[in-house]
């Protein structure tokens, strides 16, 4: 084994990780691959050799001290390992080899605090930590990711070539995703699909709201889906055409792409559709969670996301749901006969949503940058997520471009472009979700997502009856209309006179 050869190593050969390595390796990129059980490197390689044209790049090694010596200082070392415990004793088990100035690099789902404290802890050994957000699946770790990279500018500069080389690239006019990438031909030129974010946690957090508006885009879908089905007794076929209508214009997205095509898949065992013999329970690894936990730490109402959580939760209790349909009654759903209304009306309820549902993830940055020392740019946030990720839209150009009109705007609703959309769309939301609540149809998204914008454009809320409630039991104090901010009162609401007080 020849020392100091490889350009960089990566830890970790389960399929994100083998996608990953091969993407370098057809970048021009020496890479060595260590994994912890020595046969799955040996098998990797062995394939690999038979079918990869970049395989000469690839050098794959079963003793770890062996791996780090192979790598060129400072070493670069991706971990595409479990997120949780397995980050943490993969690290603990290289750093008895790594020298100062060496890079470890995680590119699993990692939870951004975990990150934080990684990269902590490294950075007081003489190491430097990233924590990548690595969104796109098995793909787009083979052909472009969206990758969401912090820890310390000066790591970021040795590992940014490598990045910008391996990202999804996009279009500079269109901002569409470029395609066409095979095993050992990459995408030539195009805007790399990433950038550095910030220090410590601050990339796996913005890969956290990612998937936080992930869960809720699907939703979306989701319900978008169902309505059709229930009140226009569309076929999942039918739906899947519509989605494909959908998908050439300004719901132009991957996840309208694939939803189009799974809805006109045919059961390969039997007749009718796939989608028709699923069953309706949905899972979830966490990252949903923890974006709607997080807007709750932070105050920030991202109300439709947290649905998106909520609507998977409800989904797992089937066996609950199945004995409640026997005994709970709803209305009886009346179809509706202008099937070309309704859908239209529902393209715009989804478009609406979608919309309230990118201001809330990206209020929810805004608010997070404050509370933890980062200084975000949400233009190119929205650029790098232009492509190789799931939520990758044509949608996500006109958001990097609200940024650059307006860098410090309050909130996306109200940029130009969104404002007009919302405006344009909301009687036809508002028809969908009407529709839906009336007919017993769950729309649990559309419906918080109407709420949060009638919510936010309210310029009154009922939360002055709230107030004196909590002053009422609690002493919380209120403030009032015709005094100025930050001047608190009481009423004695016990005491025979009530009498107010200023405190
Ligand atoms: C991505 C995805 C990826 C994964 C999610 C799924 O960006 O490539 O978000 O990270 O699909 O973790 O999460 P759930 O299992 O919670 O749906």
């Amino acid at each position: 084994m020849q020392t100091n050869r490889a350009d960089i190593g990566l830890v970790g050969l389960a399929v994100m990780g083998q996608n990953l390595a091969l993407n370098i390796a057809d970048h021009g990129y020496t890479i060595a691959v260590f994994n912890r059980n020595p046969d799955k490197t040996r098998e990797f390689i062995a394939c690999c050799e038979r079918q990869e044209p970049s395989s000469e790049r690839l050098i794959g090694c079963v003793d770890l001290a062996e791996f780090v010596r192979s790598i060129k200082r400072p070493r670069k070392i991706v971990l595409l390992v479990k997120a949780g415990e397995a980050t943490d004793a993969t690290i603990e088990h290289l750093l008895p080899h790594l020298e100062a100035g060496d890079i470890i690099i995680d590119g699993g789902n990692a939870h951004w605090q975990d990150t934080t404290r990684r990269e902590k802890r490294l950075s007081a050994l003489g190491f430097h930590f990233i924590g990548s957000g690595v969104s796109g699946g098995e793909t787009g770790a083979r052909f472009g990711p969206s990758l969401m990279p912090s820890g310390t500018f000066e790591a970021w500069q040795s590992l940014e070539p490598i990045w910008r080389d391996i990202a999804a690239k996009v279009d500079p006019d269109t901002g569409k995703p470029l395609e066409g990438a095979a095993p050992g031909k990459p995408i030539q030129g195009g805007i790399p699909c990433t950038a550095y974010i910030g220090p410590n946690g601050a990339g796996h957090y913005v890969k956290m709201v990612h998937n936080g508006i992930e869960y809720i885009d699907m939703q979306l879908i989701c319900e978008a889906y169902w309505l059709m089905k229930n009140l226009l007794g569309m076929n999942a076929g039918e739906i899947g055409k519509i989605f494909e209508e959908w998908n050439q214009g300004e719901l132009s997205s991957y996840l309208i792409e694939i939803t189009g095509d799974i809805l006109q898949q045919k059961d390969p065992e039997g007749d009718g559709y796939l989608v028709d013999k699923v069953l309706d329970t949905a899972g979830q690894k966490g990252t949903g969670l923890w974006t709607a936990a997080n807007a709750l730490t932070l105050a920030i109402p991202a109300n439709a996301i947290a649905e998106a959580v909520y609507a998977r939760a409800l989904s797992a209790l089937k066996d609950e749901r199945v004995s409640a349909s026997q005994m709970l009654d709803g209305p009886v759903v009346t179809q509706e006969s202008d099937r070309k209304a309704l859908i239209e009306a529902i393209r715009n309820a989804l478009f609406c949503s979608k919309i309230c549902a990118y201001a809330q993830g990206f209020q929810l940055m805004a608010e997070a940058q404050i509370e933890y020392d980062w200084q975000l740019d949400f233009g190119t946030i929205a650029q790098i997520w232009q492509g190789g990720c799931i939520i990758r839209a044509g949608f996500l150009r006109k958001i990097t471009e609200a940024y650059h009109r307006n860098p410090g705007l309050m909130n996306l609703m109200l940029d130009p472009y969104f404002k007009n959309a919302l405006h344009e769309g909301q009687s036809h939301w508002r028809k969908a979700v009407s529709l839906a609540v009336a007919n017993g149809i769950p729309v649990p998204a559309f419906g918080s997502a109407v709420a949060y914008y009638d919510g936010y454009r309210s310029a009154f809320l009922p939360a002055n009856l709230l107030q004196a409630q909590r002053d009422f039991f609690g002493s919380h104090t209120y403030e009032r209309t015709d005094q100025p901010r930050g001047k608190f009162f009481h009423l004695d609401w016990s005491s025979s006179d009530r009498q107010q007080n200023e405190v």
